[in-house]
């Protein structure tokens, strides 16, 4: 039987770009925890360096908003020593017409080592991945409704780090998953780390049909949803990404699916609440969760520097 290559590994099986947590095994998503747990201790000290990719290149090309993501890959970059280029695509000659390829094959005349992508259009990491020379790495920053492989990767560590197993969790994704490529990243890695089971929870018109097709659980009513988890990571909704009406209004999403205490209170004493941002506080999210004890929000985004600096360098070494 001819089993298609997964396009992120090399012939040896190791990860040479990331542009998905789909179809990525267990153990390349566990080197990578593992490895981010390894920087942790370098981003404790008060020379928060290490010479790992001293002298490589790293672009920053973000054709999309972003402040987490842009800002933590290039803390991460500079952690590890590298030289880090923000490309700032509003002035750059994208805007006198410039294709993406052609972009990305003038910057690859500079002599990058690493691509770090995000774009409005799923799969255009993937396309730039398809044509960079054998020895550049591309990493998906976020691409449109399809994928955000580190972002997934930050929650489970996040996850890992305050509930250590995850053979025995209960996760629940609550909120606009049809248009999130967050959503899809968890998914995948949740269910590969061996989660026994996620929850989806939403109307209708916010979760992609057959979506239980991916292992999760469809739940529409938030209280039958939320009962007895250990996590719940809430999304925001996506309105750049929506053509037409999902919803009568935020206030009305807010009331059947927001999270607040009452609604959390379902959950389990001890459970996490996780947040990719960003947040929108009475859509969501009340402010009274976001910023309460069981919020690990802002420590997500701390370990997403960890995350980052593991996935460089590890691609930097493959
Ligand atoms: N979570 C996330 O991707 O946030 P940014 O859009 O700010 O990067």
């Amino acid at each position: 039987m001819f089993l298609a290559r997964n396009p992120q590994l090399n012939s040896n099986g190791e990860l040479h770009h990331l542009l998905s947590t789909e179809g990525l095994p267990r153990e390349i998503l566990t080197q990578i925890l593992d490895t981010a747990a390894s920087f942790t201790g370098v981003t404790q000290r008060e020379v928060k360096k290490v010479p790992l990719l001293r002298g490589k290149a790293i672009f920053n090309l973000f054709f999309e908003a972003s402040t987490r993501t842009r800002t933590t890959f290039e803390i991460a970059a500079k952690r590890l020593s590298a030289d880090v280029i923000n490309l700032a695509i509003n002035v750059s000659s994208q805007s006198k017409g410039e294709s993406v390829l052609d972009t990305v094959a003038n910057l690859s005349a500079m002599q990058a080592d690493m691509f770090i992508v995000r774009h409005s259009e799923s799969g255009a990491p993937h396309l730039i991945a398809r044509h960079v020379s054998p020895e550049i790495h591309v990493i998906n920053a976020g691409d449109g409704r399809h994928a955000h492989p580190t972002q997934g990767l930050l929650d489970m560590y996040t996850i890992r780090h305050y509930k250590k197993d995850f053979t025995k969790l209960v996760v629940a994704i609550v909120g606009d998953v049809l248009h999130s490529r967050v959503a899809r990243s968890q998914i995948h890695a949740l269910t590969t780390l061996g989660v026994p089971e996620v929850r989806v929870i939403g109307p209708k018109t916010l979760l992609p049909s057959h979506v239980d097709k991916l292992g999760v659980h469809v739940y529409h009513d938030i209280s039958k949803g939320l009962k007895d988890v250990d996590v719940v990571m809430t999304l925001r909704l996506q309105n750049e990404r929506m053509q037409g009406s999902f919803l009568p209004s935020p206030q009305e999403f807010f009331k059947l699916y927001g999270l607040n205490a009452e609604k959390l209170a379902l959950a389990k004493p001890d459970a996490i609440v996780l947040h990719p941002g960003p947040m929108n506080r009475g859509v969501e999210i009340d402010s009274t969760v976001a910023d309460g004890r069981q919020s690990v929000i802002l420590p997500q985004v701390t370990f997403g520097i960890a995350i980052r600096m593991a996935v460089m360098s590890i691609l930097a070494g493959n």
